[in-house]
């Protein structure tokens, strides 16, 4: 079947589905409110319907899938799912993006099902920021999750540092020391507006060309790596040969790049992180529609896509948090953490 383009030429060929909108912590960036709507249970689809779609998206050239949440991990029997993945031949790459709580027990169980990439969201490395910016404890746990998927996955697991001004800023080069020393490649990323961080403001942005050169100013010349790849991340090669990214979303927007699509854990399919609208596919898969049926709709809503969220956001003027308090709360799919982080 041929690969599906959007009207910018750009194929589909990443999705990632969140399989929990619930979380274990309370990123300030992310989940910063004091309560939440949820997905109603019954809605979520199960193992073999979202193993189904992922074929079928396939079918249509998907060639990555990435697990999010919400949490991934507080899935119950997660690798249960990795393990229908990895049996869908066309998929050449399964990953999964956590903030590691969970992560040291369930490691085994997820590598041996056939995950082969992770990548941890990490960040700072000091307990009393990590309560604060987190509203619970447990770093400990986190880094213990780290070095069990060091062992499992060694050179495939990653660190994602959500870069915030007055929180982790003074940190960016220890957690650049801990990625160093243990092989692991750190990204920056710049703190978004997406829907849910309710708190952004223009001025918490810790931006590329500030990351860029206060990793200069410590390591010296910084060599970019030439790459023609649709992956978010710059990345950036230091003298003594480590490896780090750059997720530049808010001030370089890459959407001229983007192959990705979202589809949540109650089975919404997004065609951005920033659309309004997705496209309903839980009730396609409950009412009885055709695999066949599927991929047509699939298909015709990717040919008409023209989505470049991040980069209209550049275009405001006046840029404040994306979703206002009360639209989030009559439609929680707006959130960042149902769409998957
Ligand atoms: P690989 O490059 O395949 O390892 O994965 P990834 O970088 O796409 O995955 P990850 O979950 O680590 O994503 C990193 C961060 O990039 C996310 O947490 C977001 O901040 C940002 N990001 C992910 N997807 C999108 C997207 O569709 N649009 C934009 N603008 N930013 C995104
Ligand atoms: N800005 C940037 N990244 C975000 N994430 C969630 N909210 C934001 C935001 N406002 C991403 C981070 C985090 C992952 C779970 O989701 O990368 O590590
Ligand atoms: Fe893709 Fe939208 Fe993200 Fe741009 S903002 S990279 S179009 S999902």
């Amino acid at each position: 079947m041929q690969p599906a383009l959007d009207t910018l030429g750009r194929p589909l060929a990443n999705l990632r589905i969140s399989v929990t909108d619930r979380c274990n912590l309370r990123c300030a960036y992310c989940m910063p409110e004091e309560e939440y709507r949820w997905l109603p249970k019954e809605h979520l689809l199960r193992f073999e319907e979202l193993a189904r779609l992922a074929r079928v998206f396939a079918g249509l050239g998907v060639r990555k899938v990435r697990l999010t949440g919400g949490e991934p991990l507080l899935r119950h029997d997660l690798h249960e799912l990795v393990r229908l993945l990895a049996a869908i031949p066309e998929l050449e790459d399964i990953a999964l993006t956590t903030n590691g709580l969970l992560l040291a027990e369930q490691a085994e169980a997820l590598a041996s099902a056939g995950l082969q990439r992770i990548t941890v969201s990490l960040d700072t490395l000091r307990a009393d920021v990590f309560e604060r910016l987190t509203r619970r404890s447990g770093l400990e746990r986190v880094l213990a999750g780290i070095e069990v998927a060091t062992r499992l996955w060694p050179g495939r697991v990653k660190l994602d540092m959500v870069v915030m001004r007055g929180t982790n800023e003074g940190e960016t080069l220890a957690l650049l020391d801990f990625a160093r020393e243990r092989g692991l490649e750190l990204r920056f990323i710049e703190y978004m507006d997406v829907g849910g961080a309710t708190r952004w403001s223009p001025e918490a942005v810790v931006s590329r060309a500030e990351l860029l050169a206060q990793v200069e100013s410590r390591h010296g010349s910084i060599e970019p790596l030439a790459e023609h790849s649709s992956a978010p991340a710059e990345r950036f090669r230091l003298r003594d040969g480590t490896v780090f990214g750059i997720i530049a979303s808010t001030t370089a927007p890459f959407c001229s790049r983007c192959d990705r699509a979202r589809l949540t854990a109650d089975g919404m399919w997004y065609l951005c992180l920033y659309a309004r609208l997705g496209l309903d596919l839980r009730e396609l898969v409950r009412g009885g529609a055709s695999d066949a049926a599927i991929a047509e709709r699939l298909r015709a809503a990717w040919t008409r896509r023209a989505d470049r969220g991040a980069e209209q956001r550049l275009e405001e003027l006046a840029r404040g948090p994306l979703v206002g308090l009360d639209a989030l709360r009559r439609d929680p799919h707006l959130e960042m953490h149902t769409r998957g982080g």
